[in-house]
């Protein structure tokens, strides 16, 4: 009789804990957990979220490369207390859930993680009341021929200007957090790049960039929107000096942040992200790392138990990522099941 009461005792117990954890761990579902859906944020209810991170997709693609989810859910996880906002051309105002559809994907992974939010992006309502609507009311875009680029130049700087918070390209895996509220981030000494950036809401500085933008927009010099545009505007206002020891520049109203912090590894060396190390860098000096993915035209990709320095930065960074879309996809090319994707952590 005690025997029949501890067993039954025991499986209750057992049967509480599993539902205990079906419930922490996958706010969505209980017991069977196939993609989760996500409510598409409406572009007006983006104010709600304080000291937002953005990602865009200013293509029509909504199916997140391994490196473009790694790069959001790495951002997720150094953030567990801000939102991670990823607005995607390819969602119009209709849809209300994302993914779309039903597969095991990027986009169901990162649907999954609590802190990411997917809203549309409307290039004609994020620039109204810019300086940069006017322009884009009289630019020809299909005869641009960096549209995508320059577009998501214009759309970065819409954001952080109405919003405020940190844009982030999606090739850069974040390793700790930023510790700056308004900043560039340099390239090079005396360069600024346009590929993370991070300013409060109605900072002067993005205003006057906005403004330069549309005053010296020619589009058909490469990067002249973008970190050219950073560049220029930085010289006006701060004294800029080549870097020595490893220390950030303080200029007025901003932070011109070390070359360490993002790019430990410049344009010139992207490939040292696809190779084997003897000993790995700590990248001790780093916030996140930019993966230099326009210089990467041979499409070099993370094979799984190639032991590179980026294989190794997803298994740390990104793990559901790296479970799901590189050890998971090799499972279904060679004709294994495809595993659902892992549950969203808190
Ligand atoms: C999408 O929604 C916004 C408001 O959220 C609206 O201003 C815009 O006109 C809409 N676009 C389309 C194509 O319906
Ligand atoms: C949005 O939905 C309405 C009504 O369902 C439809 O008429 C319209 O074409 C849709 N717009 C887009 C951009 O899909
Ligand atoms: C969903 O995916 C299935 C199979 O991949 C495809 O046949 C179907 O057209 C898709 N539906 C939508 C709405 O994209
Ligand atoms: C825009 O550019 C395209 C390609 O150069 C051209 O065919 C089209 O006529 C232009 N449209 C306008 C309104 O100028
Ligand atoms: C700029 O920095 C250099 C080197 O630190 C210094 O010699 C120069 O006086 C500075 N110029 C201004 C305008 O502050
Ligand atoms: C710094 O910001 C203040 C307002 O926030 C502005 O008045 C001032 O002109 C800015 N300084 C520079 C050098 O941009
Ligand atoms: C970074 O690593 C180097 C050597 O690995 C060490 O000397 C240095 O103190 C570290 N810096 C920080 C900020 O941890």
């Amino acid at each position: 009789m005690l025997k029949e009461f501890r067993i039954s005792l025991s499986l209750f117990l057992l049967f509480a804990c599993g539902f205990l954890y079906e419930m922490t761990m996958k706010p969505k579902c209980f017991f069977s957990c196939t993609p989760a859906y996500k409510d598409v944020m409406r572009p007006e209810n983006i104010l709600r979220h304080n000291r937002k991170i953005v990602f865009l997709e200013t293509t029509d693609r909504l199916e997140p490369s391994p490196l473009v989810s790694c790069a959001v859910e790495s951002a997720a996880r150094i953030y567990p207390d801000r939102s991670i906002i990823f607005l995607m051309k390819g969602l119009d105002n209709n849809s209300t859930h994302f993914p779309l559809n039903a597969t095991y994907s990027g986009s169901s992974i990162l649907s999954a993680i609590e802190n990411v939010f997917f809203s549309p992006l409307n290039m004609e309502t994020l620039l109204q009341e810019t300086p940069l609507f006017s322009w884009y009311t009289q630019v020809n875009s299909s005869a641009e021929k960096s549209w995508t680029h320059i577009s998501s130049d214009a759309c970065r700087l819409a954001f952080i200007w109405r919003y405020g918070g940190i844009y982030m390209d999606t090739d850069i895996i974040s390793i700790r957090p930023i510790p700056e509220g308004n900043f560039l981030a340099a390239q090079t000494s005396k360069f600024s790049s346009n590929g993370v950036f991070g300013f409060h809401r109605h900072h002067p500085f993005i205003w006057d960039c906005m403004e330069n933008f549309i005053e010296h927009y020619n589009g058909d010099i490469w990067g002249n929107q973008g970190p050219e545009l950073m560049t220029r505007m930085l010289r006006l206002s701060c004294n800029l000096t080549d870097f020595r020891e490893v220390k950030d520049l303080q200029c007025p109203n901003l932070s011109f942040l070390h070359p360490q912090r993002f790019y430990p590894i410049s344009y010139p060396e992207w490939t040292r992200y696809y190779e084997v190390w003897d000993v790995e860098p700590s990248f001790n000096d780093s916030y996140a790392l930019h993966l230099w993915n326009y210089m990467n035209q041979e499409k070099k990709t993370v094979i799984r138990g190639s032991n590179t320095l980026a294989e190794n930065l997803y298994r740390k960074y990104c793990p559901i990522t790296y479970k799901n879309l590189i050890q998971g996809k090799e499972r279904m090319d060679k004709g294994g099941l495809k595993s659902p994707p892992s549950p969203p952590y808190k």
